[in-house]
């Protein structure tokens, strides 16, 4: 798959910040040393971190050369390096770790969640956020245009590459014996956006991705229009003209 594009993903940054921001509320640690932020992405997430605890060492874990450049221009003089979750383990001494919108990305994450609480110090906390969206119509089309001809053979392995959310009793089962305290709750959020289009270009830059990096481009722009065509029926407009997108999201605060 291609990198991912930092200015795309960033088009709605206030929307995609709001869960990072619900979930660090939940947080009770006052003074951490050492947190890290997994998947930072262009730094939204992290630069919440950093003003929560200023006098925390927090560095970013990103496989993305374009979302790490933006974050050190975001937040220069702060750490970030180039690593994959499922090879990083949390340097001694680490406190937090946070991981918003990453983990549903990383196969067998739950196995990984596991491994990342058994290395935190105790009382420490790792914060997970993850969308649970892959039964919203925004997801199930695109997968249904991918499985329509001429795409259906070189999207077959797009419309594999995310599994459904294992259910909150599976986490709770795996991390309860490593914690003193678990909190799995959902929200869903009904994100409000300009048209069909806008939500088009939102999951342009995450969910589609998979779908639309292997395309040539007169091919992208043909599966694109057949999807904008499913999402304009799928989302009807408001009586103001606007959208609602409507996205759940699981969210696990694990205290060791
Ligand atoms: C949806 S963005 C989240 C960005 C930010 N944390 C936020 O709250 O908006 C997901 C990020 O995770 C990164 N990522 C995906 N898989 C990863 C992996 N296995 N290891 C590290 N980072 C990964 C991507 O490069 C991307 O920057």
């Amino acid at each position: 798959m291609a990198d991912w594009n930092a200015e795309q993903y960033l088009k709605f940054e206030d929307e995609r910040t709001r869960p990072a921001r619900d979930l660090l509320a939940q947080i009770p640690l006052d003074d951490p040393r050492r947190v890290t932020d997994l998947g930072c992405g262009p730094g939204n997430s992290t630069e919440l971190l950093v003003k929560r605890w200023p006098q925390a060492r927090v560095t970013g874990v990103d496989t993305s050369a374009d979302m790490l450049r933006q974050a050190r221009e975001r937040l220069p003089g702060h750490n970030f390096i180039e690593a994959n979750i499922a090879h990083w383990a949390p340097p001694v001494g680490t406190d937090v770790v946070f991981a918003n919108a990453v983990l549903q990305w990383v196969p067998n994450h739950l196995k990984h969640m596991q491994r990342l609480v058994g290395a935190l110090e105790p009382g420490g906390v790792l914060a997970v956020q993850m969308p649970d969206n892959l039964d919203e119509p925004t997801h199930i089309m695109m997968r249904e245009v991918a499985f329509q001809e001429p795409w259906r053979h070189q999207l077959a392995e797009a419309a594999q590459l995310r599994d459904a959310l294992p259910k909150p009793g599976a986490y709770y089962d795996a991390l309860r014996p490593l914690c003193s305290r678990l909190e799995i709750w959902h929200t869903v959020y009904n994100h409000l956006l300009d048209d069909p289009i806008a939500i088009v270009e939102w999951v342009k830059g995450t969910g589609l991705r998979p779908f639309i990096d292997p395309l040539e481009l007169p091919e992208r722009k043909a599966y694109l229009a057949a999807y904008t065509a499913r999402i304009a029926a799928a989302y009807p407009p408001q009586a103001d003209g606007k959208v609602l997108l409507r996205f759940p999201r699981l969210f696990i605060v694990a205290i060791k």
